[in-house]
C-alpha cells in the first residue's frame, strides 16, 4: 500500500465512528432514508439483483438495497467502516457480505454483478479511470453502473488536501457530471445523468454544489 493509500485508509477508519452523524450518511431520518430508497430502487433492474457497493462506508445504501431484497456485497478500505456496515445489517436483520479491500480491485474474484454502485468514492481514488474500467469488467452483460457523485465547493476551498498527498488525487474535490460522463461514455453502451442537488430530502437540507447520479449500461 502506498503512503497516500495508507493515509486515506487511516483517515476513514478514524472517521467511521461519527460518519453516520451526517444526515445523508446515516440516513437516520425517515424522509431521508425513504428518498434514497426510492432513488436506489429506480436504478435497480427488476427482480433481486446482485449488487457490489464499492467504498460502501457504514453500509447505509447497502442496507436499503438488502431491505428491498437485493443481494449486496460491500467493499471498503477502512476496517472500521466494514465493521459498522456488518453490524448495521445484522442489527436490522438483513444479510449482506462486507469485505475489507481496495475498491479499485474489489476482492471478489471472478464474481459478476448486475449492478455496481459507488457513492462519493471516485474523488478519493488515486486512479479513478482505471477503477471505472475495473468496475465495468465486474458487471454481467447488460449490467448497470450507478455512480453517485458531485463536485464539492468545500473540498476545493483553500486548496487544503483532506489527507497528506490527497492533492495529487486526480479528482480531489469531486468531478462534474460533464467530466464524469466523458470518462465513462467510451466504456459503456449508454448513460444518463440525474441531477440530485435540487432535492434537499437526500442531503438533510438544501445544497448549492453539484450533485448527481450517473447511470450507465454496459
Ligand atoms: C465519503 S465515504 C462514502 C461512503 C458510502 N459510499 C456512502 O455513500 O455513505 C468514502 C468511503 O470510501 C472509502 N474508501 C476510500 N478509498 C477507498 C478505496 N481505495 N477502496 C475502498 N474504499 C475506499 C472510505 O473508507 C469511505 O468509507
Amino acid at each position: 500500500m502506498s503512503d497516500a493509500a495508507r493515509a486515506i485508509a487511516e483517515y476513514w477508519d478514524a472517521a467511521a465512528a461519527a460518519f453516520d452523524d451526517e444526515p445523508d450518511h446515516g440516513l437516520r431520518q425517515e424522509h431521508t432514508r425513504a428518498a434514497w430508497a426510492r432513488l436506489l430502487e429506480s436504478w435497480m433492474p427488476a427482480g433481486p439483483a446482485d449488487v457490489l457497493d464499492v467504498g460502501c462506508g457504514t453500509g447505509s445504501l447497502s442496507l436499503l438495497l438488502a431491505a428491498s431484497g437485493h443481494r449486496v456485497t460491500g467493499v471498503d478500505l477502512a476496517p472500521r467502516m466494514v465493521e459498522q456496515a456488518k453490524a448495521k445489517l445484522t442489527a436490522a436483520g438483513f444479510a449482506g457480505r462486507f469485505l475489507v479491500g481496495d475498491a479499485a480491485v474489489p476482492p471478489t474474484g471472478q464474481e459478476r454483478y448486475d449492478v455496481l454502485l459507488s457513492r462519493h468514492l471516485l474523488w478519493t481514488l488515486p486512479d479513478p479511470e482505471a477503477a471505472l474500467r475495473a468496475w465495468i469488467a465486474r458487471l454481467r452483460p447488460g449490467g448497470r453502473l450507478v455512480l453517485v457523485e458531485g463536485r464539492w465547493r468545500e473540498a476545493g476551498q483553500n486548496g487544503v488536501p483532506y489527507v497528506t498527498g490527497a492533492d495529487s488525487l486526480p479528482w480531489h474535490g469531486g468531478i462534474t457530471a460533464e467530466d464524469l460522463a466523458a470518462a465513462v461514455r467510451p466504456l459503456v453502451s449508454g448513460l444518463h445523468i440525474e441531477p440530485l442537488s435540487g432535492d434537499p430530502e437526500l442531503w438533510g437540507g438544501p445544497v448549492t454544489d453539484e450533485r448527481y447520479a450517473l447511470i450507465a449500461r454496459t
